[in-house]
């Protein structure tokens, strides 16, 4: 209904330029989480934000998250069909380090990077359709964790 009409739209003009909104989206996750910077540990030499947001295997990365994204505004219908992906998904990252916990900023950021491209359009009917979508996709790639 309304929830995906909004996700689309939104994601339309969004889904053309993934790499530059991803850099927003994780340039304000490590803002948010400066610790989740080691586990890309692309440049063994550097620490910083600047050096780690612009290496190719970062880029990579944010293309992957941008895709994921995409699969899931195009299966907004039958997302339950990504759920064996996303566990996978989920175990890959249990074993790089990542901790479910940081799903929670990754969300923040997330939202924090369609405030700065929507402007006007980011209202809060908007910012909660995307928070359900998002939290679908967490919770299938959270059930990918082993204790
Ligand atoms: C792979 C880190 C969040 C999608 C990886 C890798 C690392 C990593 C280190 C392995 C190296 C690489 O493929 O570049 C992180 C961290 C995250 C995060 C620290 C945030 C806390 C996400 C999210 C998504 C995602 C939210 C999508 C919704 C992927 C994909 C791969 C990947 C598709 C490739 C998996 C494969 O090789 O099959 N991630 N990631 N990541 N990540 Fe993430």
């Amino acid at each position: 209904g309304k929830d995906k009409e909004l996700i689309r739209n939104s994601w339309e003009s969004l889904g053309k330029n993934k790499v530059p909104h991803g850099v927003v989206m994780f340039t304000r996750l490590f803002e948010l989480e400066p610790g989740l910077l080691h586990l890309f540990n692309y440049k063994a030499n550097s620490n910083s934000t600047q050096d780690c947001v612009s290496s190719p295997e970062f880029l990579d990365h944010i293309t992957k998250v941008m895709l994921v994204i995409d699969a899931a505004v195009s299966h907004l219908d039958d997302l339950h069909s990504l759920e064996e992906f996303l566990l996978n998904l989920g175990r890959k990252h249990q074993a790089v380090g990542v901790k479910t916990q940081s799903f929670s900023l990754v969300g923040e950021s997330l939202l924090y990077m369609l405030q700065c491209s929507l402007g006007q359009a980011y209202t809060a009917p908007l910012r909660q359709a995307w928070l359900n979508m998002y939290s679908i996709v967490v919770s299938a790639m959270s059930s990918g964790w082993t204790k």
